[in-house]
C-alpha cells in the first residue's frame, strides 16, 4: 500500500512527464494503475461521456471485474433527458454503472420543515439540499475506491481556476480531472472525435447539466456555468463535491 507522500511523489512524476492536454493520457494511466479501485462521477454531461467513452475504450482489454466502475449520484430531481442518457450509456459500454440515492428520512426532513422548493429560499437551504442529495450519497459512492475521476475543468467556473488533473482529496483518495486544462471548444472537439454520447439539453443552449429545478439554458457568450444556481454569485457556485463537502 502506497503512503501519502509516495502517492504525491507519483502523481507529480506523472503530472510532470505528459502534456497538459492530454487527456486520453491520463485516462489510460489511472484505468491501468487503479483498475476496479477507480470510481468515474457521472453527471452526464459532455465531459462524463467524453471519459466515460475513453474509460471504456481504455479498460476494454482487462477482465470485467477489473475493469473501473462509474457512478450517478441520483439526487431525485435530474432532468428526464439524464435518465435517457443513462440508459444509452448502459447499452453502449461494458462498465458498469451505479446509482446512488440520497438518505430518504433526510430528503423528507427538508420537504417536512422547508418544503419542496427551499433551495431557492437561501444560499445556505441550496446548500443543504446539494449536501443532502449529493455530497453524502458521494461519501457511499466512493466507499472501496482508492481513486476517483471527474470532468472538472478550470475554464468551467472562477470556483475551478486551480483544478490538477491529479490530486489528492480530502479523504485520502486520488482525485484524477484529466480535462482539467482542456477549453470548451477541446473538450467538444475531443468529444466529436470521439463520437461520444451527447445530453440532449446540450443541443438546447444548456452547456452543463445538473438538478433540472436548479439549472437553465444559457444565452450566447454566457459563462458555461452560468446556467447553475442562476439566482446566486457565480464566484461561491459549488455544490460541495469537490469542496470536500463544505457547505
Ligand atoms: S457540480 O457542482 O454539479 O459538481 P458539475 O455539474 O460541473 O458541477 O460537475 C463536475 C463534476 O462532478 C462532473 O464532471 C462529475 O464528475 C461530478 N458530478 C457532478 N454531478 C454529479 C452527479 N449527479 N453524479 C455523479 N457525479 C457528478
Ligand atoms: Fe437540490 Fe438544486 Fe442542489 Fe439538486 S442542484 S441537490 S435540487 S439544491
Amino acid at each position: 500500500m502506497l503512503t501519502q507522500s509516495n502517492i504525491t511523489d507519483e502523481l507529480a512524476e506523472v503530472e510532470a512527464s505528459s502534456s497538459e492536454t492530454d487527456a486520453e493520457a491520463t485516462v489510460r494511466w489511472a484505468v491501468d494503475r487503479y483498475r476496479d479501485r477507480l470510481a468515474l462521477a457521472l453527471s452526464l454531461g459532455i465531459e462524463d461521456t467524453l471519459l466515460l467513452h475513453l474509460v471504456a475504450d481504455a479498460a476494454r482489454s482487462l477482465p470485467a471485474e477489473q475493469r473501473p466502475r462509474a457512478f450517478v449520484l441520483d439526487t431525485g430531481r435530474l432532468p428526464e433527458e439524464s435518465y435517457q442518457l443513462l440508459e444509452s450509456a448502459r447499452d453502449r459500454y461494458a462498465i458498469r454503472i451505479e446509482t446512488y440515492f440520497p438518505d430518504a428520512a433526510a430528503v423528507e426532513a427538508i420537504y417536512r420543515d422547508a418544503g419542496p422548493l427551499s433551495f431557492y429560499a437561501s444560499v445556505e437551504a441550496r446548500k443543504h439540499c446539494c449536501h443532502v442529495r449529493k455530497v453524502e450519497p458521494l461519501a457511499r459512492a466512493l466507499s472501496g475506491a482508492e481513486a476517483w475521476m471527474t470532468g472538472l475543468r478550470r475554464a468551467q467556473s472562477p470556483t475551478r481556476g486551480s483544478t490538477e488533473r491529479l490530486d489528492l482529496d480530502e479523504r485520502g483518495l486520488v482525485k484524477v480531472s484529466p480535462l482539467a486544462h482542456l477549453s470548451d471548444e477541446e473538450t467538444w472537439a475531443l468529444a466529436k472525435q470521439h463520437d461520444v454520447l451527447v445530453h440532449a439539453l446540450h443541443r438546447r443552449g444548456y452547456p452543463s447539466i445538473g438538478c433540472a429545478p436548479c439549472t437553465r439554458a444559457v444565452q450566447p457568450g454566457e459563462p458555461t456555468r452560468a446556467g447553475r444556481w442562476w439566482w446566486e454569485d457565480p464566484t461561491l457556485k459549488e455544490c460541495g463535491l469537490h469542496t470536500g463537502g463544505q457547505k
